[in-house]
């Protein structure tokens, strides 16, 4: 991992989690990267200038206005007033700890200091770390400013749960700096390298109506899926993401479709498939369907017998839909011997003509449906395995596409 002379800009805010960003700054400098702080006056209250001086071994920025500047005499000579120089020098904006204040201004349009200004004026990616009180991190203007930023594409790590610095238990924690250094990494180093490349990518659980209230459905939360096409969002790819109704939300702006029954997503995949040049099906597919579904909502006092039949075999169709498309899929067993799963996804791979399988054991802990993590063997064409051990689901996202990458552009 090198950031190796990019320059990356952090905006320091008036949270107590300033603190937690001097130390982020010495990780960035040890990763290479040349670091320059902009604080604002809060910020300034909390932590010393000196400090974040001495961290990132530049002089910090603090007023958009320096008192030994004669500004008229500047206009008048027309001479070049670098005011707000580090907006372009940014290879990365990061926004350290952010402040509801600092969200609500950037997504309202306001400049009015420094960094409101600097974020206002910069071309470069706008990475945000919130850090606050979990009531104002819930408050719904809150949130809508994040939503709306979210979709203007300004990029975030979320805070996590845990004691707050008011006293209060609850979400609103600034993310662990490894996470954040992460995402940083993953903007960096990848970002463009899916550019002009059309995925799609489908995710979560697929439900079969029993009646108009009841389904039967899976335990996939469609987190794995919603993280490759996200990180793949993040690499520039133009994403279609069609997901099971109750999947995660995913957290960038890109096409995002709701999908409920096998039939519905196999409908959606067919009609969106027209440009696509890779599809990656994640979602966990119902393999039965009910035969009997019940038009009204069924009596609960008699039993009830449901006769299944198996659905369309999804995967399996898409290169019949489009013959030259690059096709993954994924494959998950429950508790079998290394052999059997990689077999097994061999199987699949050569039944759907597919380009990998993505295998994975869901019986074993850390691996699989609702969880953070996963361990997967990415089975080839020629039967060729790359093991990925247990990480997070974005890194392993990331490793599939690297390996999409390495195969087909
Ligand atoms: C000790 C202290 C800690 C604070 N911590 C936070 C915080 O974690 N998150 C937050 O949004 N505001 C926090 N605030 C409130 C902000 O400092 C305040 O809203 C300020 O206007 C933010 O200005 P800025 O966004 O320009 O830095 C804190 C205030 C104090 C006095």
């Amino acid at each position: 991992m090198s950031l190796k002379n990019k320059s990356i800009v952090i905006g320091v805010t008036g949270s107590i989690a300033c603190y937690k960003t001097l130390d982020l700054v010495g990780k960035l400098k040890k990763l290479g990267a040349n670091v320059y702080a902009i604080m604002t006056k809060s910020a300034t209250n909390l932590v010393d200038i000196k400090d974040f001086e001495k961290a990132s071994g530049n002089e910090v920025q603090t007023d958009l206005f320096l008192p030994n500047i004669d500004y008229k005499d500047y206009i008048k000579k027309n001479k070049e007033i670098k005011h707000i120089s580090l907006a372009d020098i940014a290879d990365l904006f990061l926004v350290c700890p952010a402040t509801a204040n600092i969200i609500g201004k950037i997504a309202n349009g306001i400049a009015d200091d420094l960094l409101s200004t600097s974020i206002m004026a910069t071309n470069s990616p706008v990475l945000i770390c919130p850090a606050m009180n979990v009531k104002m991190w819930k408050n719904l203007i809150m949130q809508e400013n994040v939503a709306k930023l979210k979709k203007l594409r300004y990029e975030f790590v979320y805070p996590e749960y845990g004691d707050l610095a008011c006293g209060y238990k609850g979400v609103g924690r600034l993310a662990q700096l490894d996470k954040i250094i992460d995402r940083i990494n993953t903007i960096i180093e990848r970002r463009n390298d899916l550019a002009g490349k059309k995925i799609l990518v489908t995710a979560g659980a697929t439900s079969e109506e029993i009646d108009p209230v009841r389904i039967i459905t899976n335990k996939s939360s469609g987190k794995m899926g919603v993280y490759i096409a996200e990180e793949a969002f993040l690499r520039g790819a133009d994403i279609t993401l069609i997901r099971g109704a109750n999947s995660v939300e995913p957290q960038y702006y890109f096409k995002d479709i709701k999908i409920y029954s096998v039939n519905d997503l196999f409908n959606k995949i067919k009609n969106n498939i027209k440009n696509v040049d890779i599809v990656i099906h994640a979602a966990a597919v119902s393999d039965f369907t009910i035969k009997n579904k019940h038009n009204n909502k069924i009596k609960s006092n008699e039993n009830l017998h449901l006769e299944l039949t198996p659905t369309t075999k999804i995967f399996e169709n898409i290169k019949k839909i489009k013959k030259g498309i690059f096709l993954i899929g994924f494959k998950a067993e429950y508790n079998v011997s290394k052999k059997i799963l990689i077999d097994r996804a061999y199987e699949l791979l050569k039944s759907a003509e597919a380009d990998f399988v993505v295998a994975n054991d869901v019986g074993k802990a850390g691996r699989g449906f609702d969880v953070e993590t996963n361990e997967v063997f990415i089975v080839g064409k020629d039967k060729k395995i790359t093991h990925i051990d247990l990480a997070d689901k974005r890194t392993i996202g990331n490793k599939i596409l690297d390996k999409i990458k390495m195969a087909f552009l």
